[in-house]
């Protein structure tokens, strides 16, 4: 089918806040569009509003008024299902349904032609059943979009188990022609992006479950330190868990309770409570008038100086600790073991703050840990054990912020906060590539442009180094023993040949 030519026609059924946004970029592509919606009016009102869309776009100057005049008038609402006749190619945005989206594509197949493709914007449902019914699945196939359409530039282009090779090569081309990034992905649960975002909230709510640290200074750590543009429970409140939580089950559930995507009674009991998110008012955080209002930062306590003691497992984290300790001013306790009255400063990769004391055969009662996989630079956290004496940590945390970089303190975990969500990001990134669900690329520009991550999760998993991140994944399996931080093969393999993530099969 060809994709490019002016002649081509596309319908859309189901004309709401997703049928809009596809149409408006359709439409901009030179495409003709045909609009239809079960309820009468819907289509017009469609029109009209995404004819405001594109005047308002042409008064900022982001397009010239005849193209808005022209893409505008390439929008053709229609009453009836039957004048969606001579479409090559008919997407729909109608309910979430399984029933509704089958019966429409029965209607369907015995208006439009023997060629024409249709294809469906399901964010949850199966491909490969939605075909299941028509007469040709082979020429279904999935074409996921995400709101609002024309900002976020990636669409998922989805192969169901029928779906034939020449669909996902004319949605991959329609994709392009609309200015979007075409990702294709095998017909699985939560396709790419909603897949490979399980990680982030999963593994931030068992940190706050476990007691680990306060939501807001995950959020505070997890932005800060790790880059993310906003912290998971700032966005399980912008999304609304009566959207996310349903989400993580139905995910959770259709991988038949795969662990690592295991959701958390934290959120099941909120959403009783109706603690929603900012559309109630009232989430984590509290929402007057709509806006996310701050939780400030705890105030450090000052402790006294005293001789520190470092020790890192990680070649140049030694370095790194001395470097903080000497641009502070601080003593540094230079022996083989620490004296009675030094601080013992540890750097752990993947072991809590006792494991490693215990190890280093350090005093427990005298041990704070910080976490350098990403760098010193930004945000610092420490963990303590559950005896390190207040004055000791006090003392960390006055030496950790002596050069005005914040501190998160927390309590002891495996992992800290941001390894730990970074180890379960890239994971399950890893297994989404072991399954052979997407390539490496797709996967890094689904998750980058569909998630708004500060990068790819592979590209990322290799920044960070995937030798680090594995051993990650082995402290926290072998301390907890849930399955759900088992490495992936894919992940494991290339950590142990040290090749990047992104290394594909041959
Ligand atoms: N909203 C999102 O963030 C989002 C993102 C990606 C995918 N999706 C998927 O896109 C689809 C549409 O979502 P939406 O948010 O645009 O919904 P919406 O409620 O805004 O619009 C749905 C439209 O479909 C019409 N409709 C319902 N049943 C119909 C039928 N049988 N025939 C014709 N028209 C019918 C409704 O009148 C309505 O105008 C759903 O499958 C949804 O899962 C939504």
């Amino acid at each position: 089918m060809n994709v490019h030519g002016s002649e081509l026609i596309l319908g859309i059924v189901g004309t709401g806040i997703m049928g809009r946004g596809i149409a408006q970029l359709a439409a901009q592509s030179g495409v003709t569009v045909r609009l239809f919606d079960a309820r009468p009016q819907a289509a017009e009102e469609a029109r009209v509003a995404v004819g405001a869309t594109l005047d308002s776009l042409a008064a900022k100057g982001k397009l010239s008024a005849e193209d808005a005049r022209a893409a505008t008038a390439r929008l053709q609402p229609v009453a009836s299902e039957a004048a969606l006749a001579g479409c090559h190619v008919v997407v729909e945005a109608i309910v979430e349904d399984l029933r509704a989206k089958q019966e429409l594509f029965a209607r369907l197949e015995r208006i439009v032609g023997p060629d024409c493709l249709l294809a469906t914007n399901t964010s949850s449902l199966s491909v490969t059943a939605i075909a299941s019914t028509c007469e040709r699945p082979g020429r279904v196939g999935g074409f996921h979009f995400f709101n609002p359409v024309p900002l976020m530039k990636v669409v998922e282009v989805i192969d169901g188990a029928r779906t034939e090779p020449w669909v996902g090569e004319a949605l991959t081309g329609l994709a392009r022609r609309m200015g979007h990034r075409p990702v294709r992905a095998a017909d699985t649960p939560g396709f790419i992006v909603n897949h490979a975002g399980r990680g982030f909230g999963t593994e931030a709510l068992r940190v706050l479950q476990e007691g680990i640290a306060s939501f807001d200074e995950i959020d505070r750590i997890l932005r800060e330190a790790a880059g993310f543009r906003m912290g998971p429970f700032e966005l399980l409140d912008l999304t609304g868990l009566d959207v996310s939580h349903p989400v993580m089950e139905s995910v959770y559930e259709q991988f038949y309770q795969e662990p690592r995507y295991r959701p958390s009674y934290v959120l099941r009991q909120r959403l009783a409570a109706g603690l929603l998110g900012r559309k109630s008012g009232r989430g984590f955080y509290s929402h007057e008038g709509g806006k996310q209002q701050p939780v400030p930062a705890p105030e450090l306590p000052r402790g006294e100086r005293r001789p520190v003691w470092v020790a890192a497992e990680e070649a140049g984290w030694r370095d790194t600790l001395l470097t903080l300790v000497r641009a502070a001013g601080w003593a540094l306790d230079g022996g083989d073991r620490p004296a009675p009255e030094s601080l013992c400063l540890v750097a752990p990769l993947g072991s809590d703050a006792t494991t490693t004391a215990l190890a280093l055969g350090l005093d427990a009662e005298r041990t704070v840990a910080v976490d350098l996989l990403f760098g010193p630079e930004r945000r610092r956290t420490v963990m303590t054990t559950p005896v390190t004496r207040p004055a000791f940590l006090d003392s960390a945390l006055t030496l950790l912020s002596a050069d005005g970089t914040a501190v998160s303190r927390i309590h002891d975990s495996t992992g800290f906060v941001a390894q730990r969500v970074l180890a379960t990001i890239v994971n399950i990134a890893c297994d989404i590539a072991q399954q052979r669900i997407a390539t490496p690329e797709d996967i890094d520009a689904a998750v980058t442009l569909g998630l708004g991550y500060p990068r790819g999760p592979l590209a990322w998993g290799d920044a960070l180094g995937p030798r680090r991140l594995l051993k990650v994944l082995e402290a926290m399996h072998a301390a907890s023993g849930d399955p759900r931080y088992r490495a992936s093969p894919w992940l494991s393999r290339r950590a142990r040949l040290g090749v990047s993530l992104l290394t594909p099969e041959n």
